[in-house]
């Protein structure tokens, strides 16, 4: 998300005279896009930005502006840590930075809160990279209230984008060559939810991929990230029926233990979750199910964190997100004992990550001397000039190949792998 919205940033820059800069030393201005779910990315944050506000009291001038969940989170507190900071945006404000800058700048602002809704929708690219995937937002905020965190407060409620809007940007962005879209929210299963119709049973959600399933050009559609409460069976159908939704699905668990997932207020349980991945699993060949999960909820004990293990043992995850509950102040949770240690945290991290890692493997060792069909994304980081693509499921593959293969198809024979990638020549 807050890549999507970096991008458009850029963009709407742009069009209003600016020049994006490869080297931050030649910027004029200085904005940094945050994210505030975990303690530790707002440290950085902040750290990044005593960097720069000591660059400037050395004489080199430039605006410098925080913006994004962070921004709305602190807001003013941030002018007091850092009173070097020029501006400060929060996520649904940021539509109105180019107006910020197009004005002789005379003291600190502040833009917070919901502004006009519909303008925090993001819709322009960035037409200048020769890559063929795009993300597109369908939908900004969120209407839950996981006990964790800090979204709902930084984003808001839910406002959709009619599908018309989304569907029209999703043409134009084939037009232009891109073969493979991402659809963005926080929680992507409630688009559209009490505000556009049921159709024969089928969610706004739904609806909107069989209308994109049949943009002629359109090759893959991916969506990030569902929740398991609206996970129903018109979607599990969609993936059967629609050619272009890829087989893989990223579904945020966060816990196995039905105890923490009431205390996180996540509206649903374990036995929810292991069947909605086994009605996954029995419609749709080769999907790859990816999840997140928090270790270390306030209360989480042994008998807790051990149902978390065996669901993950269970259920054989492709990869997961693994993260160390971290309290933000303004949660729910944030007045419960954070009572598992930063010992025990780091403990329950390792084990999950042993655990997938494991899975991983396995999952990569099987697909060796088999042809992937791949869509090349770009260079390979650490890949010694290599490149990389993704398989329909989300494999990461990484080959010899040129610049020009880059927004191509290309089929890959695999001839090793590791954890986190395969690799293999084209054939
Ligand atoms: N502490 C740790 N992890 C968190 N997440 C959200 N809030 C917190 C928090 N307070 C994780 C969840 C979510 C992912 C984006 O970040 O797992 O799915
Ligand atoms: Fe946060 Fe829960 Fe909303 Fe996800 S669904 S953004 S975890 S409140």
């Amino acid at each position: 998300m807050n890549v999507r919205e970096s991008e458009q940033l850029m963009v709407d820059l742009r069009s209003a005279g600016h020049e994006i800069v490869e080297d931050e030393k030649e910027a004029d201005v200085f904005i940094l896009n945050t994210c505030s779910v975990r303690e530790q990315a707002e440290i950085k944050a902040i750290g990044k930005s005593g960097f720069l506000a000591r660059r400037k009291k050395h004489g080199t001038n430039f605006l410098l502006g925080i913006v994004g969940c962070m921004a709305e989170n602190l807001g003013r507190e941030l002018f007091k840590l850092n009173p070097k900071i020029d501006f400060i945006i929060g996520p649904r404000r940021l539509n109105e930075l180019k107006l910020v800058l197009a004005q002789p700048f005379v003291d600190h602002v502040l833009l917070l809160g919901d502004g006009k809704p519909e303008a925090s929708f993001l819709s322009n690219h960035d037409h200048s990279s020769n890559s063929a995937n795009a993300g597109v937002s369908i939908m900004q905020g969120c209407n839950m209230c996981c006990s964790y965190c800090i979204v709902p407060k930084t984003r808001g409620q839910e406002i959709y984008r009619p599908i018309g809007d989304i569907v029209s940007e999703c043409r134009s962005l084939v037009d232009s060559g891109i073969k493979e879209i991402m659809l963005l929210g926080q929680i992507v299963n409630n688009y559209g939810v009490g505000q556009f119709k049921i159709v024969d049973q089928k969610s706004p959600f739904v609806q909107l991929l069989e209308q994109l399933d049949r943009i002629p050009g359109l090759a893959r559609i991916r969506y990030m990230s569902p929740h398991p409460k609206g996970f129903r069976m018109d979607l599990i159908d969609a993936h059967r029926r629609l050619k272009t939704l890829c087989p893989s699905v990223h579904l945020p668990v966060q816990s196995g233990s039905d105890r923490i997932l009431r205390l996180m207020k996540r509206p649903y349980s374990r036995e929810r979750i292991c069947s909605i991945i086994k009605a996954l699993r029995d419609k749709i060949p080769n999907v790859a199910i990816t999840t997140d999960v928090i270790v270390g909820f306030p209360g989480e004990t042994e008998q807790d964190f051990s149902e978390t293990v065996s669901l993950f043992e269970d259920i054989h995850f492709n990869m997961a997100y693994i993260f160390k509950y971290s309290p933000r102040a303004g949660t729910v949770s944030a007045g419960m004992l954070d009572d598992v240690s930063a010992q025990e945290k780091d403990q329950r991290n390792k084990i999950l990550l042993d655990i997938i890692q494991r899975d991983s493997l396995r999952y990569n060792q099987a697909m060796l001397g088999s042809v992937v069909e791949i869509l090349v994304e770009g260079h390979a980081k650490r890949g010694d000039g290599r490149l990389f693509g993704r398989s329909a499921n989300g494999y990461k593959v990484i080959f010899d190949g040129t610049d020009a293969d880059i927004g191509k198809f290309l089929n890959i024979k695999i001839c090793d792998y590791g954890i986190t990638a395969l690799y293999g020549n084209c054939v």
